[in-house]
């Protein structure tokens, strides 16, 4: 079965280094994903948005997910990833999430606070660890775009205030990383961090995981992130590799010579970042 979301945090939390939820857009990205995990002797987590359900399927993501899981000896967490409210949060647990994200982070702070604690206190009786998130991170995942000036940092009073009244297990603040490719040099506000590790005591998430420099995340890390999301750079191996061997080969025609080199591609990703957040060898 899967693993547990609080207890891979927690430990990670304690011992100084972040999990990586990677997020999985298709077989391909699921079985590179897991297969170093493995081989990097790591927990790790599927992050599962929205739009990448539909594309997928439910019921395929979470059987795919199960697998993979049954198969690995480490940790595995199934995630979803920013779900938009009470009703996609229950349909991912009837089908066998492990973990939630409920992402009300574009509500007034009040009522961010009432749909998330909604959501931890029936998670919580069936089990399930919930990832809330507050102000407003930038940059574009599935159709949703937050531009930078609608992109908002969170405030470390208000962060208390989520956690405590709603009894979230993880928080993801906005600190000023953006989702997908085009961030420029992201700028951390690491102060904003370190405040709201005081503030809150519970692991924090770092979204936008993609893009950001190594002394950053290790900075991150220090200051009590202990998981980092990373989708654009696995999405950018994957299509680049596609695209090479497509242009070198016009004769080309199984997908299998298509997509398992692309699935190699994936798997350094995965590799340089599990190494560089320190979950390897943890599991
Ligand atoms: O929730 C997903 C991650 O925050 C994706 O971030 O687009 O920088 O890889 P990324
Ligand atoms: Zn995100």
């Amino acid at each position: 079965g899967f693993a547990s979301f609080k207890e891979v945090l927690n430990d990670g939390l304690k011992n100084g280094y972040a999990v990586g939820q990677f997020n999985v857009n298709n077989l391909e990205f699921l079985q590179a994903i897991v297969e170093v995990a493995e081989e990097e002797r790591s927990p790790v987590i599927l992050g599962v948005s929205e739009g990448a359900m539909k594309y997928m399927g439910l019921e395929y993501t979470v059987a795919m997910a199960k697998a993979a899981a049954e198969k690995a000896s480490v940790p595995v967490i199934l995630h979803l990833d920013h779900g938009s409210s009470y009703q996609v949060v229950l349909k991912c647990i009837r089908a066998g999430f492990s973990s939630i994200m409920i992402d009300a982070s574009h509500y007034p702070l009040e009522e961010n606070i009432a749909k998330t604690k909604q959501v931890v206190d029936a998670c919580h009786v069936l089990g399930i660890d919930v990832e809330g998130e507050l102000g407003r991170i930038g940059g574009t995942e599935d159709d949703l775009t937050v531009d930078e000036r609608e992109a908002s940092l969170a405030v470390p009073e208000e962060a208390q205030r989520l956690v405590q009244e709603t009894g979230i297990d993880a928080l993801a603040p906005a600190i000023g990383s953006a989702h997908g490719p085009y961030k420029g040099k992201p700028e951390l506000a690491f102060d904003r961090l370190a405040k709201i590790r005081d503030l809150t005591g519970v692991p924090l998430v770092l979204h936008g995981g993609s893009g950001i420099p190594d002394e950053d995340i290790r900075k991150a890390i220090s200051l009590g992130v202990s998981k980092i999301n990373v989708n654009t750079e696995n999405q950018i191996a994957f299509t680049a590799k596609v695209r090479e061997i497509l242009n070198n080969d016009a004769k080309v025609y199984d997908p299998r010579k298509i997509l398992g080199p692309a699935r190699e591609a994936i798997k350094e990703v995965v590799r340089e970042k599990i190494r560089l957040f320190g979950s390897n060898n943890r599991a």
